[in-house]
């Protein structure tokens, strides 16, 4: 695991940039897409997929544990092919219950190193498409008006002043939050972790569904913090909002954002087809339109110098492949659920 942390690292820490490809217009057909990236790079690599392909895509957007538990219900009869982004850990689950299907894509030669072993990891299930390192965002407005002080460590979010002003995703639902508990428990122990979530509970004014969420409520003011990816907190701040984001100081934790074919898909050629075009420059590069800056997994997918800076940013050594697991995922949320979640504030 520590090989593939050390190239994830070298990764975030940089890279080099090459020309995009392009898709030739071929064949036609369906395929449904469950995206657990955001709406508008669902809608836009799906209009691309069309234009280029003439295969006609149904997309719905729902988060990373959301999509696991749809693929999951509907096991004896799947009606996805595809399911598109949202953090590794719930794919490597699902792959592990054997509701993937294996697909090892031609363009997995033209990934990065970290997405290469991720590649392994699942065992051909499940392809990494992009890294985006944990973090917190603020909105200076409202610390000023409240008189808060701004934090900078995830030890300064158990700060009785923040009574009810963080937000963060519920970790059953969204891919963001389960990153989020596997970082806590990483960084700090099991139980040491399971304290600092307890205590943090009495600041969080809500555990919403989807990721993004808590970030949109900060940019809006509706609440004065929240814990996501720090590429979206870039978006927001490049569009204007009043916002900082950072890296805690005692470290943070990272995603590996992926793509899997869904089991017994029944557009099995398109779907294949559909995880290419997602490891390809021409569906990595839609973020650098709609400025989100997490790290891509293909070499020739052209990177902005608009986004974060990651050099700065401490990593810790976060293990996808164990949060991942079956037994470890579910007991994790479970955990959540029962020690933290139904606690009275
Ligand atoms: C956004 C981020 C992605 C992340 C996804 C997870 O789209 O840009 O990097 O993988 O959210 O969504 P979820 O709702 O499952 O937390």
């Amino acid at each position: 695991m520590l090989a593939f942390h050390h190239a994830v690292r070298a990764a975030l820490l940089g890279g080099a940039a090459l020309f995009a490809g392009v898709l030739p217009a071929v064949a036609q057909g369906q395929v449904t897409v469950y995206c657990s990236i955001l709406e508008e790079q669902c809608r836009e690599g799906a209009a691309i997929f069309e234009r280029t392909t003439g295969v006609k895509v149904s997309m719905v957007r729902k988060s990373t544990g959301e999509v696991y538990a749809q693929v999951k219900a509907e096991a004896s009869n799947p009606k996805g092919d595809v399911w598109w982004g949202g953090p590794g850990e719930p794919h490597l689950q699902a792959g592990g219950e054997n509701l993937l299907e294996e697909y090892r894509s031609p363009l997995l030669p033209k990934l990065r190193d970290w997405a290469q072993r991720f590649s392994q990891i699942s065992g051909g299930k499940s392809s990494a498409i992009y890294l985006g390192a944990l973090g917190v965002a603020y909105n200076t407005d409202v610390l000023k008006k409240k008189n808060l002080p701004e934090p900078k460590c995830w030890a300064d979010l158990l700060n009785p002043k923040y009574r009810d002003e963080v937000q963060v995703a519920d970790p059953s639902s969204s891919g963001t939050a389960y990153v989020f508990l596997a970082t806590t428990v990483q960084r700090l122990g099991e139980e040491p972790g399971f304290e600092f979530l307890k205590t943090m509970h009495k600041n969080v004014n809500q555990y919403t569904k989807s990721g993004i969420a808590p970030l949109k409520a900060v940019a809006t003011g509706e609440t004065a913090i929240s814990i996501g990816f720090i590429h979206d907190m870039y978006t927001q701040i490049l569009a204007g909002a009043p916002i900082k984001a950072f890296a805690p100081c005692e470290g943070t934790g990272y995603e590996t954002g992926a793509v899997s074919m869904i089991k017994g898909a029944k557009n099995a050629a398109e779907a294949k087809k559909f995880i290419d075009f997602t490891l390809s420059p021409a569906a990595q590069e839609i973020n650098n339109k709609l400025k989100i800056f997490s790290i891509p997994s293909n070499t020739e997918t052209v990177l902005s110098d608009q986004g974060p800076d990651f050099k700065q940013f401490k990593l810790i050594d976060y293990d996808t492949a164990k949060w991942g697991t079956p037994a470890e995922r579910s007991r994790l949320l479970k955990r959540f659920d029962t020690d933290v979640k139904s606690l009275p504030k």
